[in-house]
């Protein structure tokens, strides 16, 4: 098995046998506040939304996480299962190692099976960066092609490649990069981050590319830090063990990371709520402080792991969580949960 095959089997067997958390869950922090006067009937909420010109049957995405070894097949295909079921948009894990090895295209490309109404590519930006503009196109529309995507997402993990034993740490050219891809590729592109945020700074120079929407991917749910620290622990690598440790919980916590990147772009581009999303309510109180869909990784791989029924029925509560929290807030459209009244306090 190569190494890349290697580590995403890790990955997916360490997040479901291990605590890779981070230690404080920020959407604890966010309280959205009572209706006693709803003033509509629980069946007049209507979850439908529209992004990226794709109608979904609620403000939804399940996060990129796997492929690229066999077993990631059957994940994709119960998560690809359960997006088809609710109408839901669904990404993908890194492609690179389809790139790498086209044996394992069919990991990826089994949602193909599937009527999911808005496909998420994916490619990490310390991969495209070492790459000229020509391969750069050509395997980004290699990856999109693969699974027929509707965007693509270039993640940004620069957390993970710096406490990750054989991380690929050139970050230089980046921003560039993604400007140029934006520009050029004929699929949207949206950036990514996984699990440490991005800031009001960062979220500035992105707005000055052609990129399509930012998935803000903060701080509070898993720890790709964590994640690599029992990897590392795996290998008695103490160095890589006290990175992970030390960096467990660093980044920008997923709702901080909304604000700041809604002020830096006007709310212009539209901002998905990826980290430590846990039910409806979490989804709800997201759409609330301005994203436009929620992201959600690891709360289903453990049903995805167990099987299709299992992950359509914990993405099924999950939506009727979100119902039941607009009920609450008297809100009946997707659209006016921006309009909620929000308590948020940022604590560290
Ligand atoms: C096992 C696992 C693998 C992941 N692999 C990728 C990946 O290849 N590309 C990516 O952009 N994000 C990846 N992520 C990050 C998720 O998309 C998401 O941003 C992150 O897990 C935070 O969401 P959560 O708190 O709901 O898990 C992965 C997450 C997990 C748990």
């Amino acid at each position: 098995m190569r190494q890349t095959e290697e580590r995403k089997r890790e990955h997916i067997l360490i997040s479901l046998k291990e605590n890779v958390m981070a230690h404080h869950n920020f959407w604890d922090d966010v309280k959205l506040v009572h209706n006693a006067l709803p003033e509509i009937n629980e069946d007049d909420v209507d979850l439908s939304t529209k992004l990226f010109g794709k109608k979904l049957g609620a403000p939804i995405v399940i996060a990129g996480m796997t492929g690229g070894y066999t077993r990631a097949k059957k994940i994709n295909e119960n998560l690809a299962a359960a997006a088809e079921k609710f109408q839901i948009g669904m990404g993908v894990g890194s492609q690179r190692s389809a790139l790498e090895n086209p044996d394992l295209k069919n990991t990826y490309n089994v949602i193909n099976n599937y009527d999911i109404p808005l496909k998420i590519a994916n490619i990490g930006a310390s991969q495209i960066v070492a790459w000229d503009k020509k391969k750069i196109l050509e395997n980004t529309e290699k990856i999109v092609d693969m699974i027929n995507a509707d965007i693509l997402a270039v993640c940004l993990n620069f957390l993970q490649e710096v406490v990750q034993p054989e991380g690929e740490t050139h970050a230089k050219g980046c921003l560039k990069t993604i400007d140029m891809l934006s520009q050029e590729l004929s699929t949207p592109v949206i950036v990514k981050e996984s699990g440490a945020g991005i800031s009001y700074r960062v979220a500035k120079s992105l707005a000055k590319t052609s990129i399509a929407g930012i998935d803000v991917g903060g701080a509070g749910g898993t720890s790709f830090a964590a994640v690599e620290y029992y990897r590392a622990k795996m290998r008695n690598d103490y160095l890589h063990m006290r990175g992970g440790k030390t960096f467990w919980d660093w980044g920008i916590p997923t709702p901080r990371s909304i604000l700041e990147v809604g002020r830096a772009t006007n709310w212009r581009l539209p901002i998905i709520a990826t980290g430590g999303i846990r039910n409806g309510l979490d989804v709800a109180k997201s759409l609330a402080l301005g994203a436009s869909l929620a992201g959600i990784a690891h709360a289903l791989l453990k049903p995805a792991i167990k099987g299709k029924e299992f992950t359509v029925s914990e993405l099924n509560i999950i939506i009727k969580e979100l119902q039941m929290a607009m009920f609450l807030l008297g809100i009946d459209k997707i659209k006016k949960m921006a309009t909620v009244e929000v308590e948020y306090e940022y604590k560290e």
